[in-house]
Parts: C-alpha cells; sequence; structure tokens
C-alpha cells in the first residue's frame, strides 16, 4: 500500500502505550482515526494530542469501549462510521489487551478467563464487527497484535504465562488461518499479525487496574512497573513506527524488537527445546526474561527487571 493519508483507521486501545502512538503516528501522517479505550480520559487525551499534531482535513475521534464486550464493540462501530460520515473503514488495528491470569493452578479463574476475554474475544469482536467494513473499502488491512507469547508460551523459568499466551497463541492462529480464508474469499482485504518483545509502556500498571487490583503496597513491586517501562530497549515510538512501516511495506509478520527477533529464530530453530530453560538455545534470548506481564503479586525475581 502507499501511505496512509486520506485513509480510515480503527484502532482499539488507543488510550495509552502502543496504541496511543499509533494513533498519533497515523494522524500526523494524514490518516483519520477512531480510537477507543474503556480508560475513556486517556483516549480522549490520545485524541486531543493526536488532532494537534495532524494536517488540516484529518479528523480524530475518540470513544469509550470495552473490547471484550461485543455490543460495545458494534456501538463502537455505529459511533464511528457517523462521526466520520464514513460507509467503510482502511485500517484496524486491533491493539487493546491486558495481561494476568498467569498460572492456570494458582490464578483465580476469573482473572485467567478476563484476561483471555480481553486478548482474544477482544481480538475476535473486533474482526467479526470490522471485517465486513474492511472488505468494503476495496483495500483493507486488519493488524492483530499478538506477542512474543504467541509463539512462546512461558517468560521462563518459575514465570508461567498461561491466559496471556493461551490468548496470544490464538490470536496469532487466527490471524494466520485468515490469511488463506482472505485471499480466496476476501482478496481485497489482508492480515497483518504483530508480535512485540518487551516495550517499555505501562502495562504492568494498566494491567493491575484492569483486574481491579489495588495499587501495590510495597515499593518492590511499584519499582518493577516502573522497570518495566523504563528498562525495555524499544519505547512505545518507536515500536509503533515498527509496526506502521511493517504494514506500510505489505508483510503479513511483523516482530518488534531485536528481542522478538531472537526469540522467534531460537524457538523455530529447535521447537522442543523451547521450554529447555538450561540449552544454549534459550539462553540467547535473555531478554525474554524482562517481558513478564501479571497483574499483581510478582516478585523481582519473577519479573526479571529489578
Ligand atoms: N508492552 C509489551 O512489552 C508488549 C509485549 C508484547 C505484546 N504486547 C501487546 O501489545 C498491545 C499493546 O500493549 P501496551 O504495552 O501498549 O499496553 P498498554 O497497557 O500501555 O496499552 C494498552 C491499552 O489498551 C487498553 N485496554 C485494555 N483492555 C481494554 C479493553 N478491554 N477494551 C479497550 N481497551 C482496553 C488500555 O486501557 C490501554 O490504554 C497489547 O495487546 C499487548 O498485549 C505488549
Amino acid at each position: 500500500m502507499g501511505g496512509f493519508a486520506g485513509k480510515l483507521a480503527v484502532v482499539t486501545g488507543g488510550g495509552l502505550g502502543m496504541g496511543r502512538e499509533l494513533v498519533r503516528q497515523l494522524a500526523a501522517q494524514g490518516c483519520s482515526v477512531a480510537a477507543c479505550d474503556w480508560n475513556a480520559a486517556a483516549v480522549a487525551d490520545t485524541v486531543a494530542m493526536a488532532q494537534a499534531g495532524a494536517p488540516d482535513g484529518v479528523r480524530v475521534s475518540n470513544h469509550a469501549c470495552d473490547v471484550s464486550d461485543e455490543a460495545q464493540v458494534q456501538r463502537f462501530r455505529d459511533e464511528l462510521l457517523s462521526e466520520h460520515a464514513a460507509d467503510d473503514i482502511d485500517l484496524v488495528f486491533s491493539n487493546a489487551g491486558i495481561g494476568g491470569g498467569a498460572s492456570f493452578i494458582t490464578s483465580s479463574r476469573e482473572e485467567w478467563e478476563r484476561t483471555f476475554a480481553v486478548d482474544w474475544w477482544g481480538t475476535y469482536y473486533c474482526a467479526r464487527t470490522f471485517l465486513p467494513l474492511l472488505i468494503a473499502s476495496g483495500d483493507g488491512v486488519l493488524v492483530n497484535t499478538s506477542s512474543v507469547n504467541g509463539f512462546w508460551a512461558s517468560l521462563g523459568p518459575r514465570m508461567p504465562n498461561s491466559a496471556y499466551a493461551t490468548a496470544k497463541f490464538a490470536v496469532k492462529g487466527f490471524t494466520e488461518a485468515l490469511i488463506e480464508d482472505l485471499r480466496t474469499n476476501a482478496p481485497q482485504v489482508r492480515v497483518v499479525l504483530v508480535m512485540p518483545g518487551h516495550v517499555g509502556t505501562d502495562i504492568l500498571a494498566n494491567t493491575r487496574r484492569a483486574h481491579g487490583t489495588p495499587e501495590p503496597e510495597n515499593t518492590s513491586a511499584a519499582r518493577i512497573e516502573t522497570a518495566f517501562r523504563e528498562k525495555a530497549r524499544l519505547t512505545a515510538a518507536a515500536a509503533a513506527t515498527i509496526i506502521l512501516d511493517g504494514v506500510r511495506s505489505g508483510a503479513w509478520r511483523i516482530l518488534v524488537g531485536a528481542d522478538a527477533k531472537v526469540l522467534d529464530a531460537a524457538v523455530r530453530a529447535r521447537p522442543e527445546a523451547a521450554y529447555d530453560y538450561a540449552n544454549d538455545v534459550m539462553a540467547n534470548a535473555p531478554t525474554a526474561r524482562s517481558l513478564a506481564i501479571m497483574p499483581s503479586g510478582s516478585t523481582s525475581t519473577a519479573l526479571g527487571v529489578a
């Protein structure tokens, strides 16, 4: 595809992190954007920033929506079509996501299912709701954000990440399955799979809030949230640039960050050794240790970032 100018994009989870940066960069490049988030204040701020940096004629709208609720996603669609006076959509970035439900054994069932609902059902409902509008555009792109945990279902020794990895594997499988489905049945739309490594965002704090977990009382837990953001090699803005460059290039598979590339190569080279932490293959992916996406109660040792 050419650039994004003159197009209309949807970004879920546009309030903070990579979503916010996608909204800002798309708008700066002349793309109108409808951004949603369940954090209404955050997405309102994003939209004000993006609109301020956008050329004349670009419209950026904000919408409150929990992507794990299909009725809310449909309401978001209706609102944005009306606000943008549009009949179709050019790009959809299914970016909203949370962590949590690290253990199938010890995490609460409620937390596990909540994480899965946002990360998998949110992606699924957005595809169900927006694919007809991408097809109608005649040249649509659906961009689904998975993770390195979409091809590697752990964060290292003593660091399970079961709900998140299960959902992110589902996002990866679904997105890859759509490649041939769309080629066969709707060739005017293509899909893109995004697999970030460690990106410096506030996803740990946002995850804690999403699960209704109180502010951390001990300073070590609070430090971990900050360290997750500050110790990443990649900022949210740099990650968004990699994603947009990848989409523009026509790639269907975008690994975000050097750590994601190393981990992908290691797992594909020796899949049977992916969970054998003693071997040097996984030792080649040391930054995987800092990828923990957990809501609360995480220890600095478990996160590997403190
Ligand atoms: N940060 C990383 O290291 C990393 C690594 C791999 C994958 N990812 C994935 O990248 C995506 C963006 O993550 P981020 O790091 O920018 O996180 P973030 O927490 O900074 O931003 C996520 C945004 O999504 C919103 N959101 C969460 N649940 C929602 C829901 N149910 N409905 C609507 N909005 C919702 C949040 O309010 C927030 O604004 C996520 O899918 C995440 O799983 C992140």
